[in-house]
This record gives structure tokens, sequence and C-alpha cells, in this order.
């Protein structure tokens, strides 16, 4: 089984991510940059989850700032809630979170909402894993960064979640999509958590990308839109009783595991967006989160999971946060966020999903890194490999070096293509297996003659031979509609 150290160590080799400012033993952890793969990549993740969340679904799309006044926050209860729990040692003075602390040391969970008093029981199971002193001096501590705007240097926070602007917006966009419910907006974004132990590279970072759908629904007429019961049929798999199950949306339903239809088409449409990036069905499940694990605002509450080398890793919380934070904003702003629906004025409610995007790329990386007989090939679907084409001479020969820099030429600006000639071809094809590259074009002496060329599958290793006048065609084919 692969480490998330062995993953972290191809993602750095090959470009994919490292860490922010390296060069500085100063440089806080919890950091990351994209690299040139890395970018590429997430970019056509990106593009992908526009087609098959955004627009498939008819949501609306705003692009809000990162950085929000403290009223924001007082209103949404993350000022007063969104806290990890910490101890120092009573010895040496080191300071830890205490929840993970007490599972990692004395390997009893500790949901998010244990009252502080249990932690603090609990803590007398654990010693310090710096010297072994008592461990006390419980404290909260809010995850949230905070800096100032301004001469006078007004308290404003960095969001630690996209979904604040989608709500305080939330009059405008209503206008904007003609007064109709449900409304789904979604947000693709920065936000920032002053995690106390950023670890396993993109699992947990202090500054990440979320890809969040707010869907403002009235909970009175949930269960007569004729779109979501169209999910009916289709089958997602619920983690039940320790196991992983898959149920029809209608007896999901019917038996209470999802609450509404509404629910089971939108745990549905993040489910058929996973498998479209190729990630086997059977590594995905939604596990329904206990009282005691939900955040703050949520009703119900369900993670997505996919299981990597490393375990089951959420990657998208599926949360029905009622009418918390509508509620939450009227009273802070005062600006009305009653609307009219059918019969009656409601604060609309809102089921959310809030998409880790940096671990999803994580995933994709985790899940497609194969090791075969004499390669390692990264499958990724054809759409999100980094480089989509890449173009070689046979050999080094000046004719052929011309030809295949024509065609690099003609590539370049609608795909993204590279250009190689150094090495054997075998050795050119497998650094392109292991980045991911789904085709490899070869010039040869028949080119010359007939204007032919080769193109390289890289999952079947097969070559088939294409008319230079069919290259675009023939990627476009294969990389379907999405071609970025
Ligand atoms: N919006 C939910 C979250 O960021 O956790």
């Amino acid at each position: 089984m692969r480490t998330i150290e062995e993953l972290n160590r191809y993602c750095l080799q090959y470009g994919f991510f490292y860490p922010t400012a390296e060069i500085y033993k100063t440089a806080p952890s919890g950091f990351w940059e994209y690299g040139p793969l890395g970018t590429l990549l997430k970019q056509k993740f990106l593009q992908m989850a526009m087609k098959e969340l955004v627009r498939k679904d008819e949501m609306i799309l705003i692009d809000g700032s990162q950085i929000l006044p403290r009223d924001v926050f007082l209103a949404s209860g993350h000022l007063n809630f969104f806290t990890d729990p910490l101890c120092s040692c009573n010895n040496c003075g080191s300071i830890f979170r205490a929840d993970k602390l007490i599972e990692e040391q004395a390997g009893i969970p500790v949901p998010e909402r244990t009252p502080p008093q249990e932690i603090i029981r609990l803590l007398q199971n654990v010693k310090c894993p710096s010297c072994n002193g008592e461990l006390g001096n419980l404290r909260l501590f809010n995850m949230m960064f905070k800096t100032t705007v301004g001469v006078n240097g007004d308290e404003v926070y960095l969001r630690p979640e996209t979904a604040q602007n989608i709500y305080i917006s939330f009059p405008r966009l209503y206008v904007y999509a003609r007064r109709k419910l449900p409304l789904p907006v979604a947000q693709i974004g920065k936000s920032f958590r002053n995690e106390i132990s950023p670890r396993q590279s993109l699992l947990r970072l202090r500054e990440f990308t979320q890809l969040e759908v707010e869907v403002f629904y009235n909970p009175k007429t949930v269960n007569d839109i004729e779109k979501y019961k169209k999910v009916k049929d289709k089958r997602i798999p619920l983690y039940i009783n320790n196991q992983r199950i898959m149920l029809s949306c209608e007896e999901a339903v019917e038996q209470g595991y999802i609450s509404n239809w509404l629910q089971a088409y939108y745990l549905t449409l993040i489910y058929e967006f996973y498998i479209k990036l190729n990630i086997p069905p059977e590594k995905i499940r939604f596990r329904e989160l206990s009282d005691d694990e939900k955040a703050f605002y949520a009703r119900r509450a369900w993670d997505l999971e996919v299981e990597m080398s490393m375990g089951w890793i959420e990657l998208v919380a599926c949360n029905d946060r009622g009418d918390y934070d509508l509620t939450a904003h009227m009273k802070v702003s005062g600006e009305e966020m009653y609307v009219p629906d059918n019969t009656s004025r409601l604060v609309p409610h809102v089921f959310e999903l809030s998409m880790g995007v940096d671990r999803s790329i994580l995933s994709l990386l985790d899940l497609n890194l194969i090791k075969e007989n004499e390669r390692t090939v990264l499958r990724l679907h054809p759409a999100l490999a980094p480089i989509t084409v890449a173009v070689f001479p046979l050999i080094k020969n000046d004719m052929l070096v011309r030809m295949a820099k024509d065609i690099y030429e003609l590539l370049r600006l609608d795909f993204d293509a590279f250009y190689d000639d150094s090495g054997s071809i075998g050795r050119r094809y497998r650094r392109q297996d292991i980045i991911g590259t789904p085709y490899c074009i070869t010039i040869d002496f028949d080119t010359l003659k007939n204007q032919t060329v080769t193109i390289r599958d890289r999952d079947t290793m097969e070559q088939n031979r294409v008319e230079t006048s069919q290259i675009k065609k023939y990627l476009i084919e294969r990389l379907g509609i999405y071609q970025f």
C-alpha cells in the first residue's frame, strides 16, 4: 500500500505541487504551491466540475471576496464556534491539539462537538509526546485568520468557507434568478483555516480551494420538484451499520436514510461527478455524520468519502444547514431574508455541497498512479491529464525534427502539448506515461513519404496511423466534449 509520503515524493519529483516558500526555514507548514503539472490538472478538474456540476444543474456562479467583515462571522457563528481544543504540557509547555492527541495516543475518538469537560477528562489518558509530562490548560483556539483593514485597523477575517459570500449575497442573487426557488448557487475559491496541525500535504491545508454549492429551497415544496424525482431509480452508496450498501434514491428516502428528494438529487449529482472523473464507484461512499460529528450549523450531514491508499478520506461535506445561515444574517445585518414562494413567505433553507478541491486532486493522483510491469502510468481521465499530447521525432534527424516541430506548432494553441526529442523513443514514452499524457505522436520516415504519424494511446500502448491533417480531429474525438 502506498503511503502519503510516497505519493508526495512522486508529486514533488514531477512538479505537481511543493511546499510554499520552501527555500526559507521560516516557512509555516500547511501551504503548498501547485507546480506546472498540478496547475494544469487543477484547471482541468475545475472545468470538468463546471460542466458536470454547475452547467449540468443550471447553477448560477459567483466569485466573492476572501476577506470579510467581523459581523459576517459573528452572524455565521464562526467567531464563537469555529474552534479546535488546544492543551499544553505542564512540564515543557509544548502545545497540542487535544482531540487529535487523544485519538492518536489513546485510540479514543473525540468527535467535533465533544464538550470541553469531557476532553479534560480524556486528557488523563495521554501524556506529552515530547517529554511525557502531564497535559492540561485546555482552551478553544479559533481557526480563522484575523487581520485588519484600512488606517483604522478594522477587524476582518479571511473566510474559512466560501459559503458565507453566497448567503450574504442571497437578496441580490434571488432577484437575479427571477425570484424562484430552489436556487442553486456555486462558487469556486480560496478559503483559509489556521489548522493547528496541518499535514498530509493537500489533505489538510491552511489555504485551500473549495467548490461550494449552496441550494436555497423551500422545505414545504422540496418533494414536489420534478427534476429531483428523476433520480428515483438511481443507486447511491450509503455507509450504513459499518457497511457500504447500494440503495436506490427511492429506497434511501423511503427508509429515512435521506430526508427528501432534493438531498437525493444532489448526492447523486456529486456521486456521478466523481465517477466521471474515473474514480471507481466501489471506492466512493456517503457516510452520515452523527450529532456530535456534525458542524455547528448542520441539521443533517453526509460526507462523500473516497478510499485512497491511506484510508477513507472526506472529499465533499454535504450539509443540510436549514435556515441557520440566512436567519443569522438577517438578525445581525437587519437585511430582510424572507421571500415569497407559492403561498407562503419563508426564510429559505440551504442544502450544501462543500468540495475540497485540493484533496480531490490528491485522490485522483493517488487512485490513478499505477505501477505496471515495466512502467508507471498515471491513468487520469484524458481530459484531466496535464499534458494532452506529446510530439516526438522518431530519431534526431533534421527532417524529422523539422516536421515534428511543425506538428507541435499546429497543436500547441489548442491543446496542452509537449515537444521532446531527447533520449530513446521508449524512454520518451515512459516519461509521458508517468505524468499521464494520454496521446504521443511520433513522426517517422513514413511521415515524410505519406503525411501520416503514429498516435500512441497511453493505456493500451497501441499505435494508430493517422494523417497529419486529421490529428486535431482524432484528439477532439477522444477528448469528447472535454476539449480544453
Ligand atoms: N461550507 C462547509 C465547510 O467549509 O466546511
